[in-house]
């Protein structure tokens, strides 16, 4: 869990050197991210866009949000377990970035895939390692106890929901391992109340129809970056400090298919 870049990224003038050591960096960092969810594309929002509709959109959603598969790990302190979200046994305990304290880390019981067996730990993998973990202390990303328009606006707004625009939102609902995980969550586990294809399309409808919450406040009227894009602002405004006319040619942005192909040369 890198840092993330709001689309409203900006930073201070003098910065020339610094900014010439995090291109660095975000190329080094960029192949991983393109992997999530190549090929998305983010659904716009409609120049007749329909309140009720997003309102029943989100009341579908939060079904799914508020299920035990999800809520787990969605909650305030400790994760929860089974279909009756009782609490984790044995008791652990979420640390600063989501991954346990020693000695009980997840994934010291959680590895790379489910069990086979029942009530045995879940796994999932990330980048090749045990990726079962929780949201960081920082940003909890609770969800129990809410319920309609609280819990919308903490799953909604991006100081509560890990920096997320509307677009890196959906990205995250239609295309993250660990989402997906909830409709394949292993043996003995009971599924989510709508399927993946239902629940994505839920995301859509409430997207399309301006992410509503609530009866009174404004539609959203733009749905912001997805976390390619916004990666690639943050390198071009770096760029442009730094003093390096763009387009580039010489050091190309890394995508899938760019580091591919940079990686099999010398
Ligand atoms: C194993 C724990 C775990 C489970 C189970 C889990 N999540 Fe998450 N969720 C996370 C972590 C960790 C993050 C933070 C990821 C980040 O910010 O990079 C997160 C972040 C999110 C976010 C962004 C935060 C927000 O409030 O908008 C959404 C949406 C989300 N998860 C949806 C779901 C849904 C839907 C399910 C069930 C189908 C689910 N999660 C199940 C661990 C989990
Ligand atoms: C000592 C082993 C162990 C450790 C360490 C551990 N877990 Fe678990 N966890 C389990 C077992 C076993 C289950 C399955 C229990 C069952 O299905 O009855 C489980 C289930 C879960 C579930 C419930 C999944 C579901 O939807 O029912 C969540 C969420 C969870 N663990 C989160 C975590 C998190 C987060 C950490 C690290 C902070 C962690 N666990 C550390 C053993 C462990």
């Amino acid at each position: 869990m890198g840092a993330r870049f709001a689309a409203d990224f900006s930073m201070p003038r003098p910065c020339v050197l610094a900014c010439s050591a995090m291109l660095g960096l975000l190329a080094a960092v960029a192949p991983v991210h393109a992997a999530d969810g190549a090929g998305f594309q983010p659904t716009p929002i409609s120049t007749a866009p329909n309140r009720q509709d997003g309102l029943a959109a989100f009341a579908q959603l939060e079904r799914v949000l508020l299920h035990p598969r999800c809520l787990n790990c969605h909650v305030p302190n400790a994760p929860l377990q089974g279909d009756f979200s009782r609490v984790h046994y044995p008791p652990v305990q979420r640390g600063a970035d989501g991954k346990g304290v020693a000695p009980l880390q997840c994934a010291t019981c959680h590895s790379t895939r489910n069990s086979p067996l029942q009530h045995a730990p879940p796994g999932l993998e990330t980048d090749g390692k045990p990726g079962w973990q929780m949201p960081p202390e920082h940003m909890k990303m609770s969800w129990l106890g809410l319920k309609g328009a609280a819990l919308c606006k903490v799953f909604r707004e991006p100081a509560t929901n890990g920096h997320r625009s509307l677009a890196m939102l959906e990205q995250h609902l239609v295309t993250d391992h660990l989402v997906a995980w909830g409709w394949e969550p292993g043996p003995g586990r009971a599924l989510p109340p709508l399927d993946k294809a239902a629940f994505d399309a839920q995301v859509r409808t409430w997207i399309r129809n301006g992410a509503p919450c609530d009866a009174t406040e404004p539609l959203r009227k733009s749905i912001g970056s997805t976390k390619a894009a916004s990666t690639r602002e943050v390198v071009d405004h770096l760029r442009a400090m730094a003093g390096v006319a763009g387009p580039q040619t010489d050091t190309p942005i890394p995508t899938s298919a760019t580091s591919g192909a940079s990686r099999s040369q010398p």
